[in-house]
């Protein structure tokens, strides 16, 4: 039996979606991933963290502390004996009579979580993959991890029919991020990603990435690039929950440098899965 957090319990999964929740008519909510390796939910904190700032920049009253709702989430994804996998969190505005404008009144917001069980994606992480460019078609606050993600999705089937397994985002010449992950570039042996502003979500990976360089003396600049610099790159990685970090090998029809994953993206990979195994190590012992 699968369970799933509805608001404050941890009930059996149902299928059911009240039909005027705003979140599911407007996309009118915030969300989050956390990725859970070998039983143990990494980086909750700092993903629960942003969905109290996601809620707050769209005016959503959140009904309890995070460290309420971390404890229910940790219930949630041992009760479903999670391995390996992620924890789906997402908090709408509520349900009401359909009209744009917030609700009259108090009404609550509608918190729903469940567990998935996903494998490691080692293999694309050792050997890396493919993207394809595309517009950024998104709104001026991606720094909101909102539940509109029509354009994300757009991107994202765009990568799958060119067999990719991402689309680089840009606004006009400048990279912004992925449909549902972070852009680096590596240019002589500094790395590069956009400034965490509204052009782009601040990635919980993507900050753990900038911690670890900064930890390994790995010089990173937080400044935009252009397409151009991108395909000139000597290397380039995407970052997210879960998939941790992917070398991209070809954008489009450009090879990034000979078309193997560089060394320093190996290096920080390597730190990375070093930090996930400490954790692992830490609570297993
Ligand atoms: C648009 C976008 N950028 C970046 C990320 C990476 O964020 P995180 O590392 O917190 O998973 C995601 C993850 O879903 C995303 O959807």
């Amino acid at each position: 039996m699968s369970y799933m957090l509805f608001n404050n319990e941890i009930v059996e999964r149902s299928k059911c979606v009240d039909i005027e929740d705003r979140g599911y008519q407007f996309g009118d909510g915030v969300y989050e991933v956390v990725g859970v390796y070998s039983g143990e939910p990494m980086l909750m904190d700092e993903h629960l963290q942003r969905l109290e700032r996601s809620a707050k920049e769209i005016q959503l009253n959140l009904p309890y502390t995070m460290p309420e709702l971390k404890r229910q989430l940790t219930q949630l994804a041992a009760q479903n004996q999670l391995e390996e996998g992620i924890i789906y969190l997402q908090v709408s505005r509520g349900a009401s009579p359909r009209w744009h404008e917030f609700p009259e009144g108090n009404i609550p917001a509608v918190t729903v979580a469940y567990t998935r069980e996903e494998e490691r994606m080692t293999d694309i992480e050792d050997n890396g993959g493919t993207a394809v460019l595309t517009e950024d078609m998104r709104w001026l606050r991606c720094d909101i991890k909102s539940l509109n993600l029509l354009p994300n999705v757009m991107a994202k089937q765009k990568a799958v029919e060119n067999n990719a397994v991402e689309a680089i985002l840009h606004r006009g010449d400048t990279v912004t991020e992925a449909s549902a992950s972070n852009v680096f570039m590596v240019k002589n042996d500094k790395v590069y990603t956009h400034p965490a502003n509204n052009y782009i979500l601040n990635g919980i990976t993507r900050q753990k990435i900038l911690e670890l360089c900064g930890e390994h003396t790995i010089p990173v600049v937080e400044e935009t690039f252009t397409v151009k610099q991108l395909l000139e790159a000597d290397e380039v990685f995407v970052s997210a929950t879960k998939s941790d970090i992917i070398p991209i090998l070809k954008v489009d029809d450009h090879t990034i440098a000979d078309g193997t994953p560089g060394k320093i993206t190996h290096q920080i990979l390597k730190h990375f899965r070093m930090f996930i195994s400490q954790i692992e190590k830490n609570v297993h012992s």
